[in-house]
């Protein structure tokens, strides 16, 4: 009795000690995170950011669909750790994998022109990974979204693998069930899915990401789930041929608004990805997608909670990271 009881012991605290490792190996615990975490290093951090997102915002809107996209896919990979933003000079770096070659350079220029001001007022004590995430919530702030409070604390990371991207961020064709595993591994449900999808109602899809749709399906014809007119609309927009370019508003009807357009549109066939359309096909997200399109507030409580909690996945501490003095470069 007393020897199994040992054991157990033995495999209890051993797997303690592995969680443990886990979770330092991920560098990832949330309660390192707090809005204070610059009071006494650099109290300014928010507002200069603030003013060099402000500026680029008005020098070009499509600053807050790249800094919000720039955000979602640094996160999903390495965790928010600013690992998208290295730069590799043999193209091996997780910004040159395929799924991120479409990431706009206007989100990594805001980040870029963001560090440099902040390095001015507080040199080597702010991260690329909290700009980030700060720079991430005043775009949408400043496109008439909603405002939430920012946690900080995290430190950039010191790996970025192009061949560390596949299979971790959502495709375009992808449907719920699979959509939502690859969310619940960074911790989010279908809620949180649902709520920060609605991102999609501002920015750019290139047609290739859709034509499939269009197309290219067996049998022929357009995605029946389309709206007939918006289909025409997307042919028209997007011919067969179509220079690889070109691309088309995500939100058709209220482009340049951080609003809950989105949701309606999808009730109404205007979902411009399957990935889109089938939040509302799919039993287990329409109720969300549903109650979104109703009422605005509810998904700006949603995705400001979302947003909070996208911002906590594996945050790297110790020496998992770094503060970096260029975000495009190691220390
Ligand atoms: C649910 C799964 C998701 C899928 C499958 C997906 C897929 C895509 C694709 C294929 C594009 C078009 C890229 C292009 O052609 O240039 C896009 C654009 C965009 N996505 Fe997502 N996305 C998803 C979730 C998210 C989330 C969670 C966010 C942010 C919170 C986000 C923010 C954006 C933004 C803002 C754009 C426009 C980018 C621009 O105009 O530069 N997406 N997404």
């Amino acid at each position: 009795m007393e020897r199994r009881g040992s054991l157990y012991g033995v495999a209890a605290a051993a797997a303690v000690v592995v969680v443990v490792a886990m979770a330092a190996a991920a560098g990832g615990e949330a309660a390192r995170l707090s809005p204070e975490h610059y009071r006494s290093t650099c109290p300014g951090v928010e507002s200069v950011v603030r003013s060099v997102v402000a500026r680029k915002v008005k020098e070009t809107f499509v600053t807050v669909p790249a800094t919000l996209r720039l955000f979602f896919h640094d996160c999903f990979v390495e965790g928010c750790d600013a690992s998208v933003m290295i730069a590799s000079r043999g193209n091996d770096a997780e910004k040159d994998s395929p799924d991120n070659l479409s990431l706009a350079g206007d989100g990594f220029d805001t980040v870029v022109r963001a560090k440099a001001a902040v390095e001015k007022k507080c040199p080597g004590v702010v991260s690329c990974a909290d700009i980030l995430a700060i720079a991430a919530r005043d775009v949408v702030a400043m496109s008439s979204g909603p405002r939430w409070t920012v946690e900080l604390g995290r430190l950039d990371g010191l790996v970025s693998k192009s061949g560390g991207v596949a299979g971790k961020l959502p495709g375009p064709d992808m449907r719920v069930k699979d959509l939502a595993a690859i969310f619940a591994k960074n911790n989010l449900t279908v809620l949180d899915m649902v709520a920060l999808s609605g991102a999609h109602t501002v920015g750019f899809a290139h047609c290739t990401r859709f034509a499939g749709r269009l197309y290219g399906r067996v049998g022929g014809g357009v995605d029946p789930s389309y709206d007939p007119a918006y289909a025409r609309q997307l042919m028209a927009a997007c011919p067969r041929d179509v220079a690889p370019t070109i691309a088309v508003n995500m939100d058709p009807i209220t482009p340049a608004a951080f609003d809950n357009a989105y949701y309606a549109n999808l009730a109404g066939g205007l979902g411009l990805f399957t990935s889109d359309q089938e939040l509302y096909t799919d039993a287990a997200s329409r109720p969300a997608v549903t109650g979104f399109a109703k009422n605005q507030t509810l998904f700006f409580e949603a995705f400001k909670e979302a947003m909070v909690k996208l911002g906590r996945v594996g945050v790297k501490s110790g020496k998992h990271g770094e503060i970096r003095r260029d975000c495009t470069a190691f220390n």
